[in-house]
């Protein structure tokens, strides 16, 4: 698909006001990979007549299903190993010795579901050890994405084997997935109604979430984000969580300098950031 300088500026646009998704300078490649089919099935010839149904009235379902096709999903389970160990290992604990035995975990962009299926493994495992003495009485996790596509994948919680091998050790992958008969793997369903998933739009705020969180993760999606929109969404975030709650970001990822409503405290290795109370 061969895409004007106007379209591809007006597209970073609308792209960056509805989604606070950043499209760099010359990624008009990653439009057309994201889009072209999409465009043959909407029976738009290119980017400039997608602009335009964009601009109709009532256009919020083709919205949405662009967003859908250019987020990035990439995710894995586990990732960077430290916050699943930290909070089974410290923030747990710390917040049964407490007295607190309710606690509420918001998984930020939870993309196909492996990073709030990891924490519910990662309860799971630690209620079966030595220290399940140690660990609250419910844990309740809610999990949200932009996008419904992506959503509706994490509530299936069926992967396939390519999937499975990306941060799970064998042990893992056959102790909390039933292998099927179509070689997909699906989480074993006393795990998978752990979660929670809805859709939220993290530039929308304040987020209507109804309730105060002990621990949120938004890892890897701030990369995105310009800013000003990165600093706004982490003070929303900040709203949301309880005071000497926890907040996990990408492993790249950094509080910008302007905010002072956290401190940071080092995991070894990792950084998490506690709202100061
Ligand atoms: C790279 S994935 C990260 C998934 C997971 N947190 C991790 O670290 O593995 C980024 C996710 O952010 C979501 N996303 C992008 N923009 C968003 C927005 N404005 N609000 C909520 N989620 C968004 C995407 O749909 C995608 O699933």
């Amino acid at each position: 698909m061969v895409i004007s300088a106007d379209d591809y500026q007006a597209f970073q646009k609308l792209l960056h006001e509805k989604s606070g998704i950043l499209l760099g300078e010359n990624k008009q490649y990653l439009v057309s990979s994201r889009l072209s089919s999409f465009l043959k099935e909407q029976n738009l010839t290119d980017l400039s007549a997608l602009l335009k149904a964009l601009t109709r009235p009532g256009n919020d379902k083709l919205l949405q299903q662009v967003i859908d096709r250019m987020t990035t999903n990439e995710t894995l389970w586990f990732r960077d190993g430290f916050p699943f160990d930290f909070l089974i290992n410290t923030i747990l604990p710390e917040q049964k010795a407490n007295n607190k035995n309710n606690i509420n975990i918001w998984c930020a962009a939870c993309s196909s579901g492996q990073e709030p299926y990891s924490i519910t493994i990662a309860l799971d495992e630690a209620s079966r050890s030595a220290n399940r003495h140690k660990m609250p009485m419910s844990v309740d996790i809610v999990a949200t994405d932009i996008s419904s596509r992506i959503l509706e994948q994490a509530r299936n919680a069926e992967y396939q084997s390519l999937e499975i091998t990306r941060g799970l050790t064998p042990q893992r992958q056959s102790a909390h997935f039933d292998l099927q008969a179509d070689g997909t793997y699906q989480l074993k369903p006393h795990l998978k109604k752990n979660v929670r998933f809805s859709t939220l739009n993290l530039m929308q705020t304040p987020y209507r979430l109804g309730g105060q969180y002990d621990v949120v993760f938004c890892r890897n999606v701030l990369i995105y984000f310009a800013s000003d929109l990165k600093i706004k969404v982490i003070n929303s975030i900040a709203d949301c969580l309880k005071p000497g709650g926890y907040l996990f970001l990408g492993a790249s990822e950094s509080m910008p300098s302007s905010i002072e409503r956290f401190e940071m405290v080092r995991c070894n290795p990792g950084l998490v950031y506690r709202k100061r109370p």
